[in-house]
């Protein structure tokens, strides 16, 4: 069993506690200030400023150009409207080569306004955990498919599938939570081997495409509210069509001003 050394804030906190008490935990990325803050008062208990704002922020084909100063943006804007929920930044690519990097890069976001930063990668990450917890900079950790690494592993794969790889899942998952970090999140693992992390971990497991079985789950927002309709992964379920909406009202608008009817 892990023991935190880093003093949580209280909405960190409560993560933990809603695992104890066997409450699940819903949670969603944001990266502008009015979807922070439709998010934050719909009563979400983390808010993640991922760096998957590369691709349906930026456009970009990946997460692997996102940059620290897209992330400080992004969390300065995030942080003006959350009052409630758990604030966690991505660290992105290349910023936490070295723990010396992981503490600097790590402060900057916590000064942001982020309660915790996001890092991908097991046990190969624990010196870079484990000075963001020497340094007081609260972490959450992330195994399974790691989109930070698409490029070198040539696509976004499910992790988990044969034995070994099972079996270093798991061991990276107890190595993260040994750096003390407040929550781990599991993407794209097989649902066999996220169930037994989530069952060996105190800390809360936030799954993505990993089952249904984790301590909570986390989702892109534009793949709950339709948002981003070139690319929709297979685990996601829209729950409204604003890309829908949106193409609607600009043709309304349209004719509105032009006279024509599409
Ligand atoms: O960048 C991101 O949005 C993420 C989540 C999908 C877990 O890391």
């Amino acid at each position: 069993m892990s023991t935190p050394s880093v003093p949580f804030p209280d909405p960190l906190a409560r993560l933990q506690s809603a695992k104890a008490a066997g409450r699940r935990l819903a949670t969603l990325t944001a990266y502008d200030y009015p979807t922070a803050r439709l998010i934050d008062e719909a009563g979400i208990d983390l808010i993640l400023v991922g760096d998957s704002l590369g691709m349906v922020f930026a456009g970009l084909p990946d997460t692997t150009g996102v940059t620290m100063d897209h992330m400080l943006y992004h969390t300065t804007v995030v942080a003006r409207a959350v009052t409630r929920a758990a604030l966690v930044a991505d660290l992105p690519y290349r910023s936490y080569d070295s723990p010396a990097e992981a503490v600097r890069h790590g402060r900057s976001l916590i000064a942001a306004g982020a309660h915790a930063v996001k890092l991908e990668g097991g046990r190969e990450q624990l010196p870079q955990l484990l000075a963001l917890r020497d340094a007081g900079i609260p972490a959450v950790g992330h195994i399974g498919m790691l989109p930070q690494h698409v490029l070198e592993e040539g696509g976004y794969k499910k992790k988990g599938k044969t034995p070994p790889e099972a079996e270093r899942l798991i061991d990276s998952a107890r190595a993260v939570e040994s750096a003390g970090v407040a929550a781990i999140v599991l993407e794209s693992i097989v649902p066999a081997v996220a169930t037994h992390i989530t069952e060996v971990l105190t800390i809360p497991t936030i799954g993505i495409g990993s089952g249904d079985h984790c301590d909570g789950q986390i989702r892109v927002i534009h793949d709950v509210i339709g948002a981003f309709p070139w690319f929709v992964p297979p685990f996601a379920r829209p729950a409204a069509d604003i890309a829908g909406e949106i193409r609607r009202a600009v043709a309304a608008y349209r004719d509105s001003v032009t006279g024509d009817s599409a």
